[in-house]
């Protein structure tokens, strides 16, 4: 359930209507593509975008499932990240379709394509839900994005606080400071 400290952002149909135009947008970019498309989930904020992104399209495709996890405190924000799950399938000589959340500072964005870039694909590509761009410190392309912010906490439509809030169909931004650690 939503609670007080929320207000949404964006409801059900809203994300609905913007998700089929995504997939639409995303089929013309891969129209013309020789190389098969691999679409990567990244566990667990985009899990809900990425089911109803990719039924939202018609381009033949593998998917699959990356999740990071971060370690330390002293090293830089890219040392800390590693995959706690690696996805399975070959991605070499494919092209990638990175399927993001939010991106925020780009960090975890320009760790993920680092790593896939070393692995040959045909090329690279980022589709986030939210393109959030108050505190970008790395400016890597967003090629898709559903919906653009300045800044807030935001949460529901998989996207969580402290693992709460996934289930809930729409996108709500904490109202309440103590209860949105990031934004
Ligand atoms: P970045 O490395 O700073 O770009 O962080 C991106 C990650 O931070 C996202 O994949 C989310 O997991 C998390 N994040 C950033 N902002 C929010 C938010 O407003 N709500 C929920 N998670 C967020």
């Amino acid at each position: 359930m939503p609670s007080d400290s929320m207000h949404c952002l964006f409801d059900s149909r809203t994300i609905a209507a913007r998700v089929s135009e995504l997939g639409a947008a995303i089929d013309h970019a891969y129209s013309r593509a020789q190389a098969p498309l691999v679409a990567v989930c990244v566990l667990k904020g985009a899990f809900v975008f990425f089911a109803d992104l990719i039924r939202q399209m018609q381009t033949p495709l593998e998917l699959d499932f990356v999740r990071l996890a971060s370690y330390g405190q002293q090293t830089t924000r890219q040392e800390k990240v590693h995959f706690s799950k690696d996805i399975e399938v070959s991605v070499q000589g494919k092209h990638v379709l990175i399927v993001e959340d939010i991106v925020d500072t780009g960090h975890t964005l320009a760790y993920l394509k680092q790593v896939f870039q070393a692995r040959r694909p045909s090329s690279i590509a980022v589709c986030s839900l939210i393109h959030k761009t108050g505190r970008r410190e790395i400016d890597l392309p967003v090629d898709f994005y559903g919906f653009a912010l300045d800044k807030g906490f935001v949460v529901g439509y998989g996207l969580d606080c402290a693992e709460a809030y996934r289930q809930l169909d729409a996108i709500y931004e904490l109202t309440e400071p103590a209860s949105a650690p990031r934004g």
